[in-house]
């Protein structure tokens, strides 16, 4: 057998990403609002805080351009900012929460969109921003079956102009579309089959036949809630096989370790929300 130029990887461009965090200082679990959460389990603050300033520290050296919200006291699952909204085209479509615990949130990031010159859409319908809408080939995949309505997935394509394609999430594990699937570039994704009901499987395998399907094993450490710049991937260091798997693409895999806010249910991604003017 002779090697072929389909065996080379692909070579893949970095283009460095502007995105909005929010750091843990009031992070704790105090309600239960997903599989992950339970009030029992002691939080450490301060180590939360620790590991999020390793994935900040990761986005800069990257040359990302990385802007903070501030914090609110009261507000413990505030630092999962792509919670926060949808922003493209400078257009920030805001968060109506499913669960009260978190609804105030929503105002606070439309207030921040506002201050720093986004056009804030609020919401009428249910919808948890980025932890559901994900960009990918010019069109948005919305999730939905657990957080985000689906007539949330009409007003945003209303309010965007795009093309949005409803997935069903299926696993109450992995409740957000972020969970379940990741955004390596412009056109290449990653995802976990079983998190999805079948017409949604079918759409994916229709539309991306060549992408990344993660074990359950990495998913379980919530690999797959990672972020990409197209060349380097931002990833949960314990998910060691889709380390492997990006490595084989062609992708440059960085692992963090953000244990303490996977006590709340969320990742590297749940962390970052990217800010598209
Ligand atoms: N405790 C939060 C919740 O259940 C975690 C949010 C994670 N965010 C995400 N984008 N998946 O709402």
């Amino acid at each position: 057998m002779t090697l072929t130029d389909t065996n080379q990887t692909p070579a893949r461009t970095a283009t460095p990403r502007t995105v909005l965090m929010c750091r843990p200082s009031h992070f704790t679990v105090v309600y239960r609002i997903n599989p992950w959460m339970d009030p029992e389990m002691p939080t450490d603050t301060a180590l939360a805080v620790r590991q999020w300033e390793t994935l900040y520290q990761t986005y800069v050296d990257l040359g990302f351009d990385v802007q903070l919200i501030d914090p609110v006291e009261g507000l413990p699952d505030m630092v999962y900012a792509a919670n926060g909204g949808f922003v493209i085209d400078n257009i920030a479509y805001g968060a109506s929460f499913t669960h009260p615990q978190r609804q105030p949130e929503g105002p606070a990031y439309m207030d921040w969109f506002g201050a720093n010159g986004f056009d804030v859409r609020e919401p009428v319908e249910v919808n948890e921003g980025e932890g559901d809408f994900l960009l990918v080939d010019g069109v948005i995949l919305a999730g939905m079956g657990f957080r985000s309505a689906s007539n949330s997935h009409k007003e945003l394509a209303e309010i965007s102009g795009r093309e949005v394609i409803s997935l069903n999430l299926v696993n109450p594990s992995f409740y957000h579309l972020d969970t379940a699937m990741a955004i390596l570039d412009d056109s290449s994704i990653a995802y976990l089959p079983s998190a999805f009901d079948k017409p949604s499987l079918e759409i994916l395998r229709e539309r991306f036949p060549d992408a990344i399907i993660v074990t359950e094993e990495d998913a379980a450490v919530l690999g797959l809630n990672s972020f990409s710049d197209g060349y380097n991937v931002v990833i949960a260091a314990r998910a060691t096989n889709f380390e492997a798997q990006l490595r084989e693409r062609g992708y440059n895999p960085i692992g963090v370790d953000l244990s303490e806010l996977l006590l709340g249910g969320g990742g590297v991604k749940c962390c970052t929300l990217q800010l598209r003017r």
